[in-house]
């Protein structure tokens, strides 16, 4: 391999520049040259690759979202699009590809690697549903977000003796919607992973709480259930409780990363490049057991992974 091309594909995430940064400045110590890729497989189907430096991933560590841009293709889940992706990477002399993104943007990875394209994924996304991961770039910036957001909530929640339902995103995941509900202490959670929605379960959990002198009720709600606004109506009307809907929606996607994402994804930058050099292709890096690994994209993209069972069963206890 002797140049890497590097390229962010799907919703963005913070510590993906982080990344960047990293492959960048791993690749260039190792006597490579480095090629950006803007927007994704749009950027690359457009001929939009850049010559990358050293001195061009100044400054972005602590920068949330991509300095590369980022989309979501169609053009590129056809075969024709696939092709024509590694004949622009070849006409550009690049030999690797480093792609930071979902599950999507590696199986893309997959179709260029069996174009003959060397390809390492990154997972980046805020939504920590990469089965081969217990880590992806972004989620912890994106919790803590949702956290502090959930905080505020609380503060004028309790002061107006209301319930609030607070709709954070995922997909059809329910990570952020978890870690918030503990770290928030929330009253309720729903999670599509885990979907028991029974309205009128949670309409005697707050009628059991007001009359326990409870001057609030959370109910975190994970965006893969979603129609938080009707929930809310349908819910005061039947408690009498004031009841209001907030969807903490994109902001949860920003901001600068956290310590643990801009090291985690620092590491997962230049681990891709030490892959690439060692000849490894069609590969995804990944964080298990306390150590960062890699698995074949197939393989990676073949496992399952579920809700924590244990933090599932324990979140309701603890809300007292
Ligand atoms: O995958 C990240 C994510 O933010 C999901 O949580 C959400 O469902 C989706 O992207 C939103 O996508 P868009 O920014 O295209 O609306």
């Amino acid at each position: 391999v002797k140049t890497i091309g590097v390229l962010t594909s799907g919703g963005d995430a913070p510590g993906m520049n982080a990344a960047i940064r990293a492959v960048v400045r791993q690749a260039i110590t190792k006597g490579l040259e480095v090629k950006g890729i803007k927007r994704g497989y749009a950027g690359l189907l457009q001929e939009e690759i850049i010559d990358m430096h050293a001195q061009d991933v100044s400054d972005i560590i602590q920068r949330g979202g991509t300095i590369l841009q980022t989309a979501r293709c169609m053009d590129f889940t056809t075969p024709e699009g696939q092709q024509k992706g590694a004949e622009i990477c070849k006409k550009h002399g690049i030999d690797g590809v480093v792609v930071i993104g979902g599950d999507g943007s590696f199986k893309g990875a997959q179709k260029l690697a069996e174009h003959g394209i060397n390809t390492i994924g990154l997972p980046g996304t805020i939504d920590l549903d990469i089965a081969s991961t217990e880590y992806t770039i972004g989620f912890d910036t994106a919790v803590n977000t949702a956290m502090e957001a959930i905080d505020k909530v609380r503060d004028t929640s309790t002061s107006h003796e209301r319930c609030s339902i607070i709709e954070v995103m995922g997909r059809g995941a329910g990570y952020i919607a978890l870690w918030c509900g503990i770290a928030n202490g929330a009253e309720d959670i729903l999670l599509p992973e885990k979907y028991n929605y029974d309205e009128q379960m949670i309409v005697n959990h707050i009628i059991e709480n007001r009359k326990r002198g409870k001057k609030h009720h959370i109910i975190i709600n994970a965006e893969g259930i979603g129609h938080s606004t009707s929930m809310a109506k349908r819910i005061e009307a039947a408690t009498g409780v004031e009841t209001r809907a907030t969807i903490l929606g994109h902001m949860q996607r920003g901001g600068s990363p956290t310590c643990k994402d801009r090291v985690y994804a620092s590491t997962m930058g230049a681990k891709a490049v030490d892959l690439l050099l060692e000849g490894k292709t069609n590969r995804v890096v990944g964080y298990r057991h306390g150590e960062f690994v890699d698995f074949d994209i197939d393989e990676a993209l073949a496992m399952q992974k579920g809700i924590p069972e244990y933090q599932w069963e324990i979140c309701r206890n603890l809300s007292k």
